[in-house]
């Protein structure tokens, strides 16, 4: 068991490694950041000083410096599949931020690749990490039988949050890609390695500066007669995060990533400062999210027992995610591709 803080090197130093990073101090010794990689130099050199870590602005040279174990990739969806290749390649564990490859044919090839060479992939599923899905997951078999799952998560995003999200073709997705892995790990997670018989989406496009679907409704058959509806939209100013499930002996309810519920009485609720305005963009502080996942992968990588999941957990929601986007673009594509209306 490695007593050493396991070095990182983080590659994409955008928007979200900023929570990364906060996770990264807040966790150490566990991890020491060696190394960061962005073709933007700058970034690069902004996220590496404060640690003392050098900063890169390609990966391969990166990847030999002494000291790295492991690699956190949150660059854009499009370059996860090949970095990670590169990582695992190196012998090095990687964390690949959510999806973690684009296909899950993908997904499944860098699986693979990480049995054989024995190191841990895991896949950023953050929202796994959270105490109400935690004591959810722990009471799950006191409920009874379960027989159906809503879940919805509607959030604002008013436009591209980074450019890449422009260019997102309706093949490759947007929130089908960027937020259906949150709301469906959560639903694979407590399905357990049940996958949709049957799988039935409607997708839309409301607004023009992408060209992608940024609303979706998705119906899932599952064995056993077991249904789950999910609902995700980048359209919602007044922000909404349900999950309900219910089982033959009562309701089981998370609201805002954060209260967990059961027949309404209170199993769950979070720390003082967490909700400060949770119908608001950025009216919750995610960041212990972040810690507990870095935890997690370290746990993982020592060979301590964990809540990461797997390279394998992951192929499964890309799979899912394939079959999704499959059946959005044959019901919806002119939903998705429809006349906007300027500045509508
Ligand atoms: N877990 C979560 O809750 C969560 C939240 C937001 C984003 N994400 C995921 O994180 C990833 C990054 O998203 P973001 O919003 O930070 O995007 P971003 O565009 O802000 O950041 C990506 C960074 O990667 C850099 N980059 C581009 N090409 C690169 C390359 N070849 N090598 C290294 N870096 C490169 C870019 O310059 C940029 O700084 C995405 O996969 C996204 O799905 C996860």
């Amino acid at each position: 068991m490695k007593t050493e803080p396991i070095g990182l090197l983080l590659v994409g130093c955008g928007r979200i490694s900023a929570a990364h990073l906060s996770a990264l101090a807040a966790c150490e010794p566990l991890f020491r950041l060696v190394a960061t990689v962005d073709p933007d130099l700058q970034a690069a050199k902004s996220a590496a000083d404060p640690f003392g870590a050098q900063a890169f602005a390609a990966m391969g040279e990166a990847l030999t410096q002494p000291d790295v174990d492991a690699v956190l990739i949150a660059s854009p969806n499009a370059l996860h599949f090949e970095q990670a290749i590169l990582a695992i390649g190196a012998g090095k564990h990687v964390l690949v931020e959510k999806p973690i490859a684009e296909t899950g044919v993908q997904a499944l090839q860098l699986t693979e690749a990480a049995e054989a060479a024995g190191v841990v992939l895991a896949a950023g599923h953050t929202f796994r990490h959270g105490p109400a899905v935690r004591t959810l997951m722990e009471r799950l078999p006191s409920f009874g039988k379960l027989l159906s799952v809503e879940v919805s998560q509607c959030v604002f995003w008013d436009g591209p949050q980074a450019p890449w999200w422009a260019d997102r073709s309706p093949e490759e997705g947007l929130i089908l890609s960027l937020f259906a892995p949150h709301a469906l790990d959560f639903v694979q997670l407590v399905m357990g390695n049940e996958n949709p018989s049957r799988v039935h989406v409607e997708a839309a496009r409301h607004q023009s500066g992408w060209q992608a679907e940024d609303e979706a409704m998705m119906l899932l058959a599952y064995p056993g007669r077991k249904m789950v509806s999910v609902h995700i939209s980048y359209n919602q100013p007044h922000v909404h995060d349900q999950k309900t499930l219910f089982f033959d002996r009562g309701v089981a309810q998370i609201e805002d990533g954060e209260v967990l519920r059961w027949n309404g009485e209170v199993l769950v609720e979070p720390a003082a400062g967490i909700l400060s305005d949770s119908n608001k963009m950025g009216g919750r502080d995610l960041s212990h999210y972040f810690r507990a996942q870095l935890s997690e992968f370290a746990k993982a990588i020592n060979g301590e027992q964990h809540h990461c999941p797997t390279g394998l957990d992951a192929a499964r929601l890309i799979e899912l995610i394939d079959r999704v986007r499959e059946q959005a673009l044959l019901n919806s594509s002119d939903a998705i591709n429809p006349q906007l209306e300027e500045n509508s």
